[in-house]
Order: C-alpha cells, then structure tokens, then sequence
C-alpha cells in the first residue's frame, strides 16, 4: 500500500501509464464519491470526459479545502491545461454548462480545456417542465408511493427534475430533437423546435402548464434563447469523437467520468427506479465513441455504506438512529438537489453485481471514517425474498422490494481515521472491514477514501 499525502502527484508516480485509459463508475445509487476518485486520478491523465448523464450529476470536489460542486463539467475542470470533455452520451443543459463556467470563473478556475459534443443532445426548458409535472401528477395518482416511500412498481421516480428523462426519450423519439451543433444553425432549429413544440404543448398542457411557464414553449422566445447560448458556447461545441481518437493517436490517455450509478443505470439498475442514461463502464462506448476496449483501468467507487436519492426498493435501507448518525457524519445530502440522502448498511450482494456488470479491474472505497464510532457494523451478504436465500443481485424492482437482508456483523472501531494515511495503519477493526469487503467482491480495493480531501487517500495500484 502505498502512502498518499499529496495524492495528485503520488497517483501520477503509481499509475501513469501514457495511452492507457481509465474510466471511473458509481458501483451504488449514485454519490459515491466519484468526483473526488475523478479529481485524484485526473492528475495521471490528459482528458476528462463525461459520456453519460447530464444536470442530475453533483460531483463534489474538495482541493485545498475549497469545495467546487460540478454537475454537467467534467471533474478535471480543476487542473488547467487538461481537456474537459462532454461527450455525446451527454444530456446537456446548455444554461446550467453557462452557470457552471461563470461559477468556476469566478472562483478563478481556468475553463478553457471545456469541450461539448456537436452530437450531444440538449436539455431544453420544455424538458424540465415535463420532468417536474410528471413527477407531480405521477405522486398525485399514488401517494402510497411518494418519494421515499417502499416502491413496488410504480409511483414517482423522486427524479431530480432536470428534465433527464424527458431529453432521453426525445433523442430516441428523434423527430424534433436537438442537439448541440442544432444551437448554431438559426434555420434547423427553429424547425425543430416548432415540430417539437406541436407536441410538447398539447403535452404540457394536459399535464397541467402553467401560464407562467408559456415563455418555455413558445417558438420565438425559445427559439432566440437557444440561439444567444449557442452563441455563448460555439467556440466550445465540436466533434469530440474525432477530438478523442486524434488523442488516442498521439497517445494521450483520457479518464472517463461515470455520473449516477449502475444500480440507477436504465438497463441493468432497479428499473423503474433508474435514471435516463447508461451509467456503467459499457456506457463509454456509445457515449463518446471510443471503444470500450481502449478502457484497460475502470475503477468501481462505492461507499462504505449505501445512500439512495428518490424512490426504489434498497434492501438495507435504515430509518432509526444508525441512519440518521450516518446521514450526519457523512452529510448525506444531495449536491445536485440538497434531498436527505437514504441511508443503510453496505450492500454488498448489490456491489458485487456492480463489479461485475462493470468489469472493475479496481475499487475505491469511500467514506470509511464516516462509520467510526459504531460497535458493530452490519454488512449485506444476501438477501431472503418469499422464504428463498439469494446471494446474487436481484435488479427487478418488485422483487427487491421484497427482499430482506441477511446482515453480518464485524465490530466497529472508536477512532478517528482521517488523518490515517496508509492502510496497514487503520485500527485493527477498520483494517478487517476492508479486508472482508475485498474478500468479498473478489477486486483489489486500491483507494480508501477517509475525508473528502485529496490528501486524505491511500492508493496503492
Ligand atoms: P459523486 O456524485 O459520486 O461525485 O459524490 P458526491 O460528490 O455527490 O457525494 C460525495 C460526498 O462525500 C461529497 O460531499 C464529497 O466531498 C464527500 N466525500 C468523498 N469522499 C469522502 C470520504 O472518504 N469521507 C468523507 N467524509 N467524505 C467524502
Ligand atoms: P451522481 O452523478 C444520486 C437518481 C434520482 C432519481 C433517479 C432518476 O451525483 O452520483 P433523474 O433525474 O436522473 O431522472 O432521476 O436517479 N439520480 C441520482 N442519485 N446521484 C446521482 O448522480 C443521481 N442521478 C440521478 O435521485 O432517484
Ligand atoms: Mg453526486
């Protein structure tokens, strides 16, 4: 194991491999930690590059005590001279990508190295309209299954209302759709918007539009509103396919950033309690256009609890003391809603299936000085639906609603572990949680995470 201080530089020394690429993915229901996991191992790498997602991502960075919270550019945003890359698998709130640029400027960020996809479709106001109301009738119909509640199939998503949703099925709805390069071809859009908008209104309306809203779907107010932030981010927007395969040609090597997590991936998560996009490993594909094959590093991050944001089944789920201790010590709210994040024991029947599906060749285990003070901690190791003993993932929601955990216990340690700076010196009981984690998910734990600074790390890869 190897020490981390100043973790930037250290992971460079340990892992820099020039032309090797990485990927970094959330092994749970998103906030993981992988924007620190990003920023950490951004150091060894030229570009950044996001290929899922869009506005629903909060990655939370923490650099020399300042924290940054980025939600559409990518975690490498911090080390200037690096290409920060939004890639085609993006759904991309071109207002929210303004807000970020002028947030980071003024905290004297260098935001040049940002690159959006012409390919990478756009959330438009429409769409976060149409996120929100369908949330809200979809609660109205079923209030036993608001948000939070236990789900068994159907009720609200609890989405983050960013219009995620909504932007996904109009790509693949296609006729309409806007993408990125649309924003500076004044002619196309506005056909698109119009034939969009001969949808969208009866649409909206039926959901129960607001006349305050009427500006959102209006075709000449929408139509110049897209066109001025178009303009604001022309000289940002270009074909990242070839930007990334002329990369990989000089043998520059690119760190892709997972936003959300494989258990809310639209496939292989808790559908339909998942979000829009594909968040694993897999997703990097069709997200940017560079094979999956370049990816010889991807690093799984999980917590060394389980959180969830929004409703679905999650089978360790805790409401009592435990939970709320956990929520507090790991300010377990959300960066991109500020939602109370649920909180439970690690799942690791649930974490397992996640290394698989993503073929981790590593994992980064967070948050790990948030559970000293326990006596015992429980962990999943599998799982009782209808009398029957599962010890694999059961991603159907209605089965796993169902399930109940089959806990085991490993005895907790007192002391503060973050100033701990190599793993043989955690305490004896933190050290044997780790062990029997990695044990259990059959891939090295390379990174354990004890603080949200980059010098509260111990890589060893
Ligand atoms: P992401 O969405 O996966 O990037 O995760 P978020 O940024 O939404 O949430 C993770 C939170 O935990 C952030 O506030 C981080 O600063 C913080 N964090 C990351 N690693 C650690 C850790 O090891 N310990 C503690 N206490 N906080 C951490
Ligand atoms: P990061 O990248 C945690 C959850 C939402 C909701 C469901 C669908 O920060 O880990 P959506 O708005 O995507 O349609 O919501 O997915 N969700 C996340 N939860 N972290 C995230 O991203 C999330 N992105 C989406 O809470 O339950
Ligand atoms: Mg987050």
């Amino acid at each position: 194991m190897t020490t981390s201080h100043a973790s930037a530089s250290t992971f460079s020394d340990v892992s820099a491999r020039k032309s090797a690429c990485s990927a970094v993915v959330g092994l749970q229901w998103g906030d993981e930690g992988k924007g620190k996991i990003v920023d950490l191992m951004a150091a060894a790498h030229d570009a950044v590059v996001r290929y899922n997602g869009g506005a629903n991502a909060g990655h939370s960075v923490v650099v020399s005590g300042s924290r940054y919270s980025l939600h559409l550019i990518p975690s490498g945003i911090l080390y200037p001279g690096k290409a920060a890359v939004i890639g085609n698998g993006v759904v991309v709130d071109p207002w929210k990508v303004v807000e970020e640029v002028d947030g980071l400027a003024a905290k004297d960020v260098d935001t040049r190295g940002l690159i959006i996809s012409d390919r990478a479709h756009v959330v438009l106001p429409y769409h976060k309209l149409e996120d929100g109301l369908r949330e809200d009738l979809l609660n109205r119909s079923n209030p036993a299954t608001a948000e939070g509640a236990p789900s068994t199939g159907s009720g609200n998503i609890g989405t983050t209302r960013r219009g995620i949703g909504p932007a996904y099925a109009d790509k693949c709805q296609r006729a309409g759709a806007v993408r990125m390069r649309d924003l500076l071809r004044r002619d196309a859009l506005r056909e698109r918007l119009s034939l969009s908008l001969a949808v969208k209104k009866p649409l909206l309306s039926g959901l129960g539009l607001t006349d305050a809203a009427a500006a959102d779907v209006d075709l000449n107010a929408l139509t110049d509103k897209c066109l001025a932030v178009g303009q604001r981010l022309a000289p940002m927007i270009q074909d990242t396919t070839q930007l990334l395969h002329g990369m990989l040609a000089q043998g520059k090597s690119i760190l892709f950033e997972g936003a959300n997590g494989t258990l809310l991936d639209v496939d292989h998560g808790t559908y339909p309690y998942v979000t829009g996009s594909s968040c694993i490993s897999s997703g990097i594909g069709t997200g940017t256009g560079v094979p999956t094959t370049r990816v010889s590093r991807i690093i799984g991050v999980m917590k060394a609890y389980t959180t969830r944001v929004g409703s679905g089944p999650m089978p360790t789920e805790l409401n009592d003391d435990t939970a709320h201790r956990i929520r507090e010590r790991g300010r377990e709210y959300g960066t991109t809603t500020g939602r109370p994040r649920r909180v439970g024991w690690l799942d690791l029947v649930a974490t397992k299936y996640s290394v698989m599906i993503n073929g981790a060749t590593g994992v980064a285990l967070t948050m790990l000085d948030v559970l000293a003070g326990f006596d015992q901690i429980s962990v999943c190791t599998a799982y009782e639906i209808d009398g029957k003993t599962y010890d694999y993932f059961v991603p159907d929601a209605i089965e796993l609603s169902k399930a109940k955990p089959v806990l085991t216990s490993l005895p907790g340690w007192t002391q503060d572990l973050s100033t701990v700076t190599s793993r043989d010196r955690l305490p004896d009981n933190a050290r044997k949680y780790v062990d029997f984690l990695e044990k259990y998910l059959g891939v090295p734990i390379q990174i354990v995470s004890v603080g949200p600074g980059r010098e509260q790390t111990m890589i060893a890869m």
